[in-house]
């Protein structure tokens, strides 16, 4: 139990009572105390004890998001938060290789160096959602593609349900609202020829950080959408909720189940897109994903399904 917990029944508890429950000394309940006031809370004291008192500040940390969360879940054991960090997927990769298992999560305030997909810088300001997760699906290396496609599937549902905002995802995982990019999923494996040692997905979603202007036309932040600030806390936990059932349904039934609901909301379908895949940049008519999540482009008349790249809406 933390100290948080302790204190949530929002009435008088004596530090005596909480240095029994955390079997702790009380010079060390109070340093506690301290350090929760820093982080924002309001506490009070009398001689009755402590009393943590509702401030109506959208506090963002590991209680607060433990707190949101309705039940214990498999994928999020436990959750480590940082004011600031190079970023999230390097700090979980690290815990992966020195052989952690599934279920920890590394989430920050700000990255000094978070990546994107093609290692692309991302931007990382204070007041939006990163964060890394370690997972240990038991599927072939092939299919691990298909967890990034329920990743952003999960967090379609999510600002549908709990805000009201229509989303499309942009294959294969970039969230869209009003064309914008309002999130990003990078996932990153180690695998032996035919089975996952582990996988660290990457999230980042622009809840209450403001964008830098050149990425103003492109991207958007929930904030900017709802015009009210978000409860990052409240976000995530609906989030990790979703993303555990899709998680251990799509191990046990496959992925097909999802593929309507995906090309239901996949942006840009019927129209011309170009992908560039590195190497090569080829335009076609986006015909939406297959079941095993490739990219189907009408060119020339004839099919041709894409395995990865990135997409944009062609010019033309
Ligand atoms: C993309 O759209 O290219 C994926 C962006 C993924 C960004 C997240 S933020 C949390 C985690 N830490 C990182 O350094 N990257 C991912």
């Amino acid at each position: 139990m933390s100290i948080i917990e302790i204190l949530s029944t929002e009435k008088y508890i004596s530090g005596n009572e909480i240095s029994k429950f955390l079997g702790v000394s009380r010079v060390a309940v109070h340093k506690q105390i301290n350090e929760l006031k820093k982080m924002g809370y309001a506490i009070g004291s009398s001689s009755k004890g402590y009393i943590l008192i509702k401030n109506g500040k959208l506090l963002f940390n590991e209680y607060e998001i433990k707190a949101n969360l309705r039940k214990q879940l498999d994928i999020c054991k436990t959750i480590k938060y940082y004011e600031e960090i190079t970023s999230t997927q390097t700090a979980v990769k690290k815990l992966a290789e020195k052989g952690f298992g599934e279920g920890i999560i590394v989430v920050a305030e700000k990255q000094t160096k978070g990546y994107g997909r093609i290692k692309r810088m991302w931007n990382s300001n204070a007041g939006g959602l990163w964060f890394s997760m370690l997972l240990k699906p038991v599927i072939s290396p092939d299919e691990s593609s298909k967890l990034s496609l329920l990743l952003s599937i999960a967090l379609k549902r999510i600002f549908e349900k709990e805000y009201g905002i229509g989303s499309e995802i942009k294959w294969p995982n970039d969230i869209l609202i009003f064309g914008k990019k309002v999130a990003g999923i990078i996932i990153e494996m180690s695998a032996e020829q035919d089975a996952i040692n582990w996988i660290v997905a990457g999230i980042g979603i622009n809840i209450n950080n403001s964008l830098p202007e050149n990425l103003e036309n492109i991207s958007i932040s929930l904030k900017t959408v709802l015009k009210k600030e978000i409860d990052r806390a409240e976000f995530m936990a609906a989030f990790l909720t979703e993303f555990e059932n899709l998680y251990f349904d799509f191990q046990k039934n496959g992925f097909v189940q999802f593929l309507e609901e995906y090309n239901n909301k996949i942006a840009y379908k019927g129209m011309f897109v170009t992908i560039d895949s590195g190497y090569d940049v080829i335009t076609g008519k986006n015909f939406g994903i297959d079941e095993n999540g490739k990219l189907i482009l009408e060119l020339d008349n004839k099919l041709e399904k894409i395995v990865s790249g990135t997409l944009r809406k062609a010019e033309k």
